[in-house]
């Protein structure tokens, strides 16, 4: 073990090598695949920007056709997928349900659950066109309500919309403000390089296990509040900060003092060193948003105090800790009617094409088995004591 470096939490260690996401944090750029956040979160489709990830250019307009057809024929899932809903308890956690409904999805298709490319080209589009399926059954079980088949006449985003907010017996009404910005809020998400889920989807396809396995295990690293978990937890700070009466001011000084152990939910971030480029384009969709919704509006209003006071702030300036991607997404998904429980259930979707990319990109290179080495810290070699003469 002489020459092992120890880097806990990777914090300058490169697992791989990777074409898909480039990521300047000191310059707030992010670009899939070379093209900025800013032009895909302005002109490009959810379905657009999944092909772009995964298959490494955009597509032609006959490639975006016959990706959207091979999706939109693909979103059912088998009967028997309702019967695992039900033995679900009623309240349940949408999240652990997404991914119990993600590894069930790989034993009704063996032509998918394998890893050769063409089951993985297979599991692509069945993630890709049943996540949505599942995110909404999973809603609709939590809340007790009837859940709804895809209707493959409207778009990817407007289906997802309609499974979780419709009913069986009456015609949906879209908002398309409403519709763009989720479209955008889960552009926004697609990839972001090696955080901890997709290192971990990456992690466990290292072993040769198929699609699904590695992404449901992405979807469980995604589940933490240090991760995909942050957005709730904005809501609840901004909540607390409400019920409480104090101010912005009051609040940030709490955050300042260590031993107090509050953080200011949605600051700060391993890479960005300056405004997460996301965050800055949410915060636009975020004002039109809450508008169509005048009750909710009281949150934003602390948002924008709380962000202006703590940008404002020795503390967060010294430390470059700025507002990140969920800093204000939790507020649209709570506008759009969205329970707090099921922000990360849309981080995942939107992360899904992230994740499938860089499973195929490994696979595609090469793909060592991931094993990390560790520096023993523990006791030297010692005799196995008889239990009676332990003290
Ligand atoms: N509020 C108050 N202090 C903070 C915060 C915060 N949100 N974030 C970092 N700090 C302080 C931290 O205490 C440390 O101070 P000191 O040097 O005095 O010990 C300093 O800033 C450096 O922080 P760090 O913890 O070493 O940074 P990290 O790279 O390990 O953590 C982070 C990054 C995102 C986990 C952290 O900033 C955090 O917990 N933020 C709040 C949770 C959050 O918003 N998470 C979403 C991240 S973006 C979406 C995603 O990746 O899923």
């Amino acid at each position: 073990t002489g020459n092992l470096l120890l880097d806990p939490a990777f914090v300058n260690t490169a697992s791989c090598s990777s074409k898909i996401t480039y990521i300047d944090g000191d310059k707030g750029v992010l670009r899939y695949r070379g093209y900025p956040i800013e032009q895909l979160a302005k002109h490009s489709s959810y379905l657009e920007t999944a092909y772009l990830v995964i298959y490494g250019d955009l597509p032609t307009t006959e490639q975006l056709e016959v990706f959207e057809q091979r999706i939109r024929r693909t979103t059912l899932i088998d009967e028997r997928m309702r019967d695992l809903f039900r033995c679900f308890p009623r309240r349940s956690h949408p999240m652990p349900v997404l991914a119990a409904g993600i590894m069930a999805l790989s034993t009704f298709s063996e032509k998918s659950a394998g890893t050769d490319p063409e089951q993985v080209e297979n599991a692509t589009d069945r993630l890709i066109a049943k996540t949505p399926t599942l995110a909404a059954f999973s809603y609709k079980n939590s809340v007790g309500q009837p859940t709804l088949y895809p209707d493959n006449s409207l778009s990817y985003i407007e289906n997802f919309i309609r499974m979780s907010f419709g009913f069986p017996t009456e015609p949906y009404e879209f908002n398309d403000e409403v519709t763009r910005a989720l479209e955008v809020l889960l552009i926004l998400h697609v990839d972001h390089e090696q955080n901890c889920s997709t290192s971990t989807v990456r992690m466990v396809g290292s072993s040769g296990a198929n699609l699904y396995s590695s992404v449901a295990a992405g979807v469980n690293a995604l589940s933490g509040p240090k991760h995909g978990g942050a957005n709730q937890a904005v809501i609840e700070m901004l909540q607390g900060i409400r019920d409480s009466g104090m101010s912005t001011q009051e609040f940030v000084n709490k955050v300042k003092d260590q031993k107090s152990n509050v953080k200011l939910m949605g600051f700060g971030h391993r890479i960005y060193k300056i405004y997460d480029p996301r965050a800055a384009i949410i915060k636009e969709h975020a004002d039109n948003i809450l508008k169509l919704h005048t009750g909710r509006q009281a949150l934003l209003e602390i948002a924008q105090e709380l962000e202006e006071t703590a940008l404002n702030d020795d503390y967060f300036k010294e430390r470059k800790l700025y507002p990140n991607v969920d800093f204000y997404s939790g507020l649209i998904y709570e506008a759009m009617g969205f329970p707090v429980n099921m922000f990360t259930v849309l981080f995942a979707i939107g992360r899904l094409p992230g994740w499938i990319a860089h499973y195929r990109e490994q696979m595609q290179t090469n793909n060592k088995i991931w094993r990390p080495r560790q520096l023993y810290t523990g006791e030297q070699e010692r005799a196995y004591r008889p239990i009676e003469l332990r003290p």
